[in-house]
């Protein structure tokens, strides 16, 4: 973990609400893995005083030929003051930023077998660091199941796509994809693949509670290793402060130093 000043090198809108930055912080980049993240300050001033956490999204920059993990990059939401300032934030601004913290995914089982079936489940934001862990993985086979409120709002389909997945979309509203929850097709390719049992399958999930619970109670019954990350609200993102502390089966564990990612059985 290192803190440090790091250059805003793109700082633009990716998609309605959203807003994809990049950050040039090799230090970070070459010590990160999916579902790592940093906490960053946003602003010179004591308003917002808390730092505010974003998951790493990808590092370096593949698309455009930048192969060295040099850059950070983030997928963010505006949903408050911190995230309205860090999309005023202009390229070639200075953000103080901390990371990578958190413990990440366990995607290195699925490299001990080859005849894994990685399925990753994102629901809204979640996507953010599924598309790094889905560049990272490697499997027979790799799904990416992504949930959404209307079909504006579906992300990443093509970074997806791009790193060997196949993409299957859930909106509630039906406007694009599967109409229903996330976790309803997530059921459904766990329904089929039981069928012809020759693959193995791992769960990876990021998205709101709900889904998570859905996730872990789905896992539970067709008997999948599940990890989850979960977004819950973090003060100091260092582990110092026991803001952000979950109930698990062996005792309370801080969301930001011991997780923020948990298999899904030990979560209470
Ligand atoms: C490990 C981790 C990774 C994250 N990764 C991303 C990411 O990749 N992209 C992204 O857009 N966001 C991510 N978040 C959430 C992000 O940190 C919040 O959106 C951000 O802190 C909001 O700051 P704000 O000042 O704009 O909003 P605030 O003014 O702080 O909050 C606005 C509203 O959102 C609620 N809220 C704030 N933070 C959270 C949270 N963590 N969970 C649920 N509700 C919240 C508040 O209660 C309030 O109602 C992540 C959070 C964690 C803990
Ligand atoms: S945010 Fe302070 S201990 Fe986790």
């Amino acid at each position: 973990m290192v803190q440090l000043k790091a250059k805003i090198i793109y700082n633009k809108k990716f998609k309605g609400d959203y807003w994809h930055c990049i950050i040039d912080a090799p230090l970070i980049a070459k010590k990160s893995i999916p579902g790592q993240f940093v906490n960053i300050k946003l602003s010179d001033t004591l308003e917002p005083f808390l730092r505010r956490p974003f998951s790493i999204h990808r590092i370096g920059s593949p698309a455009k030929g930048n192969f060295l993990p040099k850059t950070i990059e983030i997928l963010y939401k505006i949903i408050g003051q911190g995230t309205e300032i860090l999309s005023g934030r202009k390229k070639g601004e200075y953000l103080d930023i901390i990371g990578p913290l958190g413990n990440g995914f366990d995607y290195t089982r699925t490299h001990e077998h080859t005849n894994t079936r990685t399925i990753l489940v994102a629901g809204g934001m979640g996507v953010a660091p599924l598309v790094f862990l889905s560049e990272k993985i490697k499997a027979k086979a790799k799904v990416a199941l992504i949930g959404a409120r209307t079909k504006a709002q579906v992300l990443c389909e093509k970074e997806f796509k791009n790193s060997g997945c196949d993409v299957k979309i859930a909106t509630d509203d039906g406007s694009a994809g599967f109409k229903g929850k996330v976790t309803e097709l997530l059921r459904q390719v766990l329904l089929t693949n039981s069928r012809t049992h020759e693959l193995t399958n791992y769960i990876y999930a990021c998205g709101p509670k709900p889904m998570l619970k859905a996730v872990a109670g789905i896992a539970k019954k067709y008997r999948v290793s599940a990890q989850i990350s979960l977004e819950e609200h973090m003060a100091c993102g260092i582990g110092a402060c026991l803001g952000c502390v979950v109930k698990t089966k062996t005792g309370y564990k801080r969301a930001c130093k011991d997780g923020p990612v948990f298999e899904a059985q030990d979560i209470i």
